[in-house]
């Protein structure tokens, strides 16, 4: 199992696209009715799905396996007590993958989709994300989300801080995480790059487009990853990160006393600007749709 996409909705569907090509870097993977695909250079279908709407919302958030392993999940999830969608034999999208939605405690949405189609990668480029690498929801009980991608979904928790917990459902070290806050929202959308020389250039090539960093660059602690954070013109936050720590199936679960800083740091490098006002406004633009 692994993350494949994030689909949203939203007002202006046309200039949230544009972006998310030129400077963002996806590449257009097709538009079905009132929905455009794009897809980065890895051997997944598409990464992001943007659909016209006269509201701004989190759609899901999408992981892909087996068919097995997509009916395995299916299966713990009826029997969660959890808010679930009826089995889709295909959607109509790129992949053509069959599986269902899942609500998380806090609303949050997920969808597990097996594809029937597979698809060939691109070259790597230094101007273009690999893959989705993760998701953050700011929550109000992080051991809850925590417990339900580890009994129901199958997925390993991989890391502890003081104010976040970190899963993965294969061995890149975290694809979805749960940070506290006040409120239940999308904190941000990060995609992975080729290396931190294709993070670095673009920050430039954003900031050349009018869109500087809020966030970065670092190098977190849980995951080592390199990151900086921009908020996108259609207002989510959105992240380019790279060297994701690839973790062993007996990574052991760090806790907070693991993840200590300084004062006044927040990450390795201890070089980071960071503009809190623009990063809690972004988290309130991406509520979740409830599902139907
Ligand atoms: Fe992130």
């Amino acid at each position: 199992m692994r993350i494949r996409s994030v689909e949203l909705e939203m007002p202006n569907r046309a200039a949230a696209v544009q972006f998310l090509q030129n400077p963002w870097g996806l590449i257009d993977a097709g538009t079905r009715g009132d929905t455009t695909y794009l897809r980065a250079t890895s051997d997944q279908a598409y990464a992001i799905a943007v659909k016209e709407s006269p509201q701004s919302a989190l759609i899901a958030v999408t992981f892909t396996g087996s068919r097995a392993e997509v009916e395995a999940v299916y299966a713990r999830v009826q029997k969660s007590g959890l808010k679930y969608g009826k089995w889709i034999d295909e959607f109509d999208e790129p992949g053509r993958g069959a599986g269902f939605y899942v609500s998380g405690a806090e609303g949050e949405p997920y969808r597990f989709v097996a594809e029937k189609d597979k698809t060939a990668a691109l070259p790597a480029e230094n101007a273009r994300p690999l893959q989705v690498s993760h998701i953050v929801f700011n929550t109000r009980d992080r051991e809850a989300g925590s417990k339900m991608l580890t009994e129901v979904f199958g997925f390993s928790l991989s890391d502890r801080t003081r104010i976040m917990n970190f899963l993965r459902p294969d061995n890149i070290h975290h694809a979805v995480a749960y940070a506290d806050a006040k409120n239940v929202s999308l904190n941000h959308i990060a995609f992975e790059m080729l290396d931190t020389d294709a993070v670095m250039r673009g920050m430039g090539r954003l900031k050349d487009a009018g869109c500087p960093s809020v966030w970065g660059p670092g190098r977190h602690g849980p995951g080592n990853n390199t990151f900086s954070y921009f908020v996108a013109p259609f207002g989510a936050c959105i992240e380019y990160t790279a060297e994701v720590q690839r973790v062993p199936d007996d990574y052991k679960v760090g806790a907070p006393e693991d993840w200590k800083w300084p004062p006044g740091r927040g990450d390795h490098w201890g070089i980071a600007s960071r503009d809190d006002s623009k990063l809690i406004a972004s988290s309130a633009t991406f509520p979740y749709r409830p599902l139907a």
